[in-house]
């Protein structure tokens, strides 16, 4: 398989820095281009000091991190550190890298990569709220039609929302940006909540991650035991679901996922249902499909695939 050009936008988050790891352990496969930051979890400034403390503990200052958006484009910021930790990385120590991060923004940033590449030739995954995203497609209106293969961690269908009823956080926290990109034509591969909650951190995974003497698995196995206490105190939980990873995943084992074509709309300004995904199948053309939504995820195979990839 020959290397996929990827940026990563984020806002780590304990589940974000799991997918870091994952992207950091597969250099035969990944060409990591950059990771932009956004504010989400937490706010901007921490979201991109946490990015570089994973780089540095993975030992990849090859990667330039971009500072992002420090507000969504219209509403009001909304961070998750009950989730995630004030730091946003659960129990992981909190440090100032030796790496300072990049001078460009991350929309900047987002469009000098995909601008001076090949058509096609840059992937995208997001794993956050989508404003550096809408920002970058704002600057630039060639961009959404550039992109290469693009997977978002956003939005529900069958599951229900995780922030209120009817929303999934990263979609809930910027919908205004989340309509953008999903009204652009790139057509990403949607891992909703419906994909990502198929994909648990069980007791069993994550002894077994625990077990592996290799410094990416002993980091993923200490923010998954965050995870999972957190998630047993907040929601009654003992198996989180692993969001942000299975973007990276379905980037390098496609295979493990299974997804239909859906006109999916971003619900932007309901007090009750800002942030729902109204996620079509119905179709009367197939042209009219402006998303795969994942149905299907193998939760054991994505855990095997990290297992496997963070032991390295
Ligand atoms: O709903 C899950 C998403 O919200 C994940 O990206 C997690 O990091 C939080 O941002
Ligand atoms: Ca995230």
């Amino acid at each position: 398989m020959t290397q996929t050009a990827l940026i990563i936008d984020c806002d780590p988050g304990v589940d974000d820095a799991i997918a870091l790891l994952l992207a950091f352990a597969a250099p035969d496969l990944l060409e990591l281009l950059a990771i932009t930051t956004v504010g989400g979890n937490v706010a901007a400034s921490a979201t991109a000091r946490n990015a570089r403390i994973i780089r540095q503990m993975a030992g990849r200052e090859d990667v330039p991190v971009h500072i992002g958006a420090a507000a969504p484009l219209a509403r009001e910021p909304i961070a998750a550190s009950h989730f995630h930790g004030e730091s946003g990385l659960g129990d992981l120590p909190i440090f100032e890298p030796v790496a300072p991060a990049a001078s460009s923004d991350s929309a900047t940033a987002i469009v000098e990569l995909v601008m001076s590449r090949p058509p096609g030739s840059v992937s995208l995954a997001i794993t956050g709220p989508m404003t550096n995203v809408a920002l970058a497609m704002q600057r630039e209106p060639a961009l959404a039609a550039r992109l290469g293969p693009v997977a978002v961690m956003g939005g529900a269908r069958a599951e229900g929302g995780n922030i209120t009823a009817s929303a999934e956080y990263n979609i809930y926290a910027d919908p205004h940006a989340a309509d953008i990109v999903f009204r652009s034509g790139c057509k990403p591969t949607v891992l909703g909540l419906d994909a990502t909650h198929q994909v648990r951190a069980t007791p069993q995974r994550v002894a077994a991650m625990a077990a592996i003497d290799a410094p990416y698995a002993q980091t993923a196995a200490q923010v998954l035991q965050f995870c999972a206490r957190t998630q047993q105190a907040l929601v009654g939980w003992d198996s989180p679901p692993l969001h942000d990873p299975c973007t990276i995943a379905w980037m390098l084992a496609p295979q493990l996922f299974k997804s239909v074509p859906a006109r999916l709309q971003v619900e932007t300004d309901s007090p009750l249902t800002a942030g729902h995904t109204a996620v079509e199948f119905r179709l009367s053309d197939p042209s009219e499909a402006t998303a795969q939504w994942v149905t299907e995820a193998d939760g054991e195979g994505v855990f095997n695939l990290l297992l496997e990839r963070l032991a390295r």
